[in-house]
């Protein structure tokens, strides 16, 4: 299996204020990654790392072999580096089609339609709300065309931000059989979730996270069963017991 993601003790944070703290990982190719941990961990704080928005203090970052760390994000994306932040719709008075088009504007011309119909195979759904204000998608709507709009970059890494947070249990499950789709296509996925429980059970493997450190690694199933992740983080919390 190739390696798509070399996190070398990485130590990222904002302004004067480290967060996240030596942290070491890989990710393998096509992988699904869990990364878990409660508020205030830092999971958003390593995506933003790894995307290249906040500040980076030291380790290395290397992406398909190469050292990315300070790389500014548009070069990241180029090679093929995706985020999806957390909270949805970026263009919520635009229609799914103008949207779309939107998310093509680092394509050149005649990439624009090959793109478009290759997102539009994997979400359906895009070309029956073709001329629906984004705005008025359903949550987990939103949340596909947000996956969209960086699907059509053809990134082969995928930061996913909490994306089933705030939606209904099915739609929810809908956004977790969408990333299984993507990483089926050779994607690699790393996603941070509100919704442990669900996020497991599509995951490859679990980082845990604890103030900024890894605390945790391993295969999904067996996180899953740890006795302390399962005490912290799958308990009788009803939205995570949802899926
Ligand atoms: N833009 C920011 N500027 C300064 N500090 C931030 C910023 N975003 C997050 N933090 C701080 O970083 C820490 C980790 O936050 P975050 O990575 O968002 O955690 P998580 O995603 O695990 O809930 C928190 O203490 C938070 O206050
Ligand atoms: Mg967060």
């Amino acid at each position: 299996m190739s390696t798509a993601l070399d996190l070398v003790s990485v130590t990222a944070g904002y302004g004067d204020n480290p967060i996240v703290r030596e942290f070491s990982t890989t990710l393998d190719t096509g992988t699904i990654t869990t990364l878990i941990g409660g508020n205030g961990a830092g999971k958003s704080t390593l995506l933003r790392a790894i995307y290249g928005t906040n500040r980076f203090f030291s380790g290395e970052i290397v992406f398909k072999g190469e050292r990315v760390e300070r790389l500014p994000p548009w070069e990241r994306l180029k090679r093929g580096v995706g985020f999806v932040p957390q909270g949805r719709c970026n263009f919520p008075a635009m229609s799914v089609e103008e949207n779309l088009k939107m998310g093509c504007y680092t394509l050149t011309g005649g990439k624009h339609e090959p793109a478009i119909a290759r997102v539009i195979g994997l979400f359906p759904m895009l070309r029956q709300k073709w001329l629906t204000e984004a705005g008025n998608l359903s949550g987990g709507e939103q949340q596909i065309l947000e996956m969209a709009m960086v699907l059509l970059l053809e990134p082969s890494l995928l930061l996913l931000d909490e994306p089933s947070l705030g939606l209904s249990p099915r739609m929810q499950g809908d956004v977790f059989t969408t990333v299984q789709q993507i990483a089926a296509t050779g994607v690699t996925v790393l996603v941070v979730e509100q919704n442990v429980r669900g996020a497991l059970l599509i995951s490859d493997r679990a980082l845990v996270m604890e103030q900024g450190r890894k605390f945790m690694e391993g295969p999904a199933a067996e996180v899953r069963t740890d006795p302390r992740i399962r005490q912290a983080y799958l308990g009788g919390n009803i939205q995570q017991s949802a899926a």
